[in-house]
């Protein structure tokens, strides 16, 4: 399927200077020191076998016991390839062709492309941006013969959303109650600013909620491809089986690494939430200067700006507006059309050690005379 954001990035292209480019989510800061030392210590040729199927035993412990509030152990993680790749075996896991899966929109992308990509069909509800509480109660009016799940990310890609305790009892309760999976998307898990503390720590004993998450943003590893499913032992096994059908087991190197997260001083996830915020933070003060309605998310990577009023309201090309802002003035921000909503644009991270010069420029550029 074509995205609105290949024309964004073709336009970058051909504007003559540096672009500031806001379209990729990667993290600011670098992995922490133990994993990388481990990395150097276990990442040669006595990792470059093939692991067992479901992960190293030895990470699904660790990973049990820093997930879980006590009652995890191994049987309820299968380490897979990044959030994706786990989100790929859960559905293959989960649904046969027909079957049907509620998101919200806007969503992660991937959502509705795998899901299609699996003959299965996405249903997309209208989430209002109210930490998930509408959508709790709206959701369940799609449910049908064929749904098997629903899945969301929490906090949100793109709009920051975060899920609280209420609204997450409340689902679990409902998706019970008609026998669905619900998929929670912890990519983000690491960076929540506000609202409360989501206790998605005890997996539900009656199989209703599946975690998945990533190491990709939570450790700066979007490059080893490092994830995993949590979920009672029953889908374990199912995913695990998925995932040895699709792709056979994650790299072994870096599940060695890995093995070092324990020591991995909380200092490390406190610093890296503040360097997100304080990007997020300028991010939203230029924009705000600029004269863009722009608000500090309750958490994840992004801002997420309204700019309908700057659209035709009949047709609000979010794509062809992104597009002519690449082209004219070299910025690159994500047109909602990908996320499965109009008039909506997503700001990632400013990148990179000139970060606070690009988003002055950045600045600069919007709030130039037409
Ligand atoms: C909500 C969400 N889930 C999953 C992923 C994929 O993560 P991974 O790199 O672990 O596959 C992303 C990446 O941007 C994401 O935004």
């Amino acid at each position: 399927m074509k995205r609105a954001l290949d024309g964004v990035i073709a336009a970058l292209e051909r504007y003559p200077g540096d672009p500031v480019n806001l379209l990729v989510g990667e993290p600011c800061f670098d992995p922490p020191a133990e994993i990388q030392e481990m990395f150097g210590r276990t990442g040669g040729a006595s990792a470059s076998g093939y692991g067992p199927p479901g992960g190293e035993p030895e990470l699904r412990a660790i990973l049990a016991d820093r997930e879980g509030d006590g009652s995890l152990g191994p049987e309820n993680v299968v380490v897979t390839h990044g959030a994706k790749g786990g989100l790929l075996a859960l559905f293959a896991a989960l649904i046969e062709p027909g079957d049907e899966v509620i998101h919200p929109l806007p969503c992660y992308p991937a959502y509705p492309a795998m899901i299609r990509k699996l003959g299965g069909v996405p249903v997309g509800i209208v989430e209002h941006g109210d930490a998930f509480e509408g959508w709790a109660r709206e959701m369940f009016t799609a449910v049908g013969p064929r749904t098997r799940a629903v899945v969301l990310s929490s906090p949100s890609n793109p709009t920051g959303t975060t899920l609280g305790n209420r609204e997450l009892s409340r689902l679990i309760h409902s998706c019970r109650k008609h026998g669905l999976r619900l998929i929670l998307d912890e990519a983000y898990a690491a960076f929540r600013f506000a609202g409360g503390i989501v206790e998605s720590s005890a997996v539900d004993p009656r199989d209703t909620l599946v975690r998945v998450g990533s190491a990709s943003k939570s450790l700066a590893l979007c490059g080893w491809r490092m994830g995993w499913v949590i979920g009672d032992p029953e889908l374990v096994t199912l995913v695990t089986g998925a995932q040895a059908a699709l792709l056979n087991p994650p790299a072994t190197p870096p599940q060695r690494a890995m093995l070092a997260l324990p020591e991995v001083p909380e200092s490390y996830f406190y610093g890296i939430r503040r360097a997100v915020y304080g990007r997020l933070e300028m991010l939203v003060g230029a924009m705000r200067r600029a004269g863009f309605d722009a608000e500090i998310p309750a958490g994840g990577f992004y801002l997420w700006i309204d700019i309908r009023d700057r659209l035709d309201p009949v047709i609000p090309d979010t794509a062809g507006w992104c597009e002519r802002l690449a082209e004219e003035r070299g910025v690159g921000f994500w047109p909602g059309e990908d996320f499965g909503v109009l008039g909506w644009i997503r700001l990632a991270l400013p990148q990179g050690d000139r970060w606070r010069e690009e988003v002055q420029e950045l600045e600069r550029r919007l709030s130039a005379e037409e």
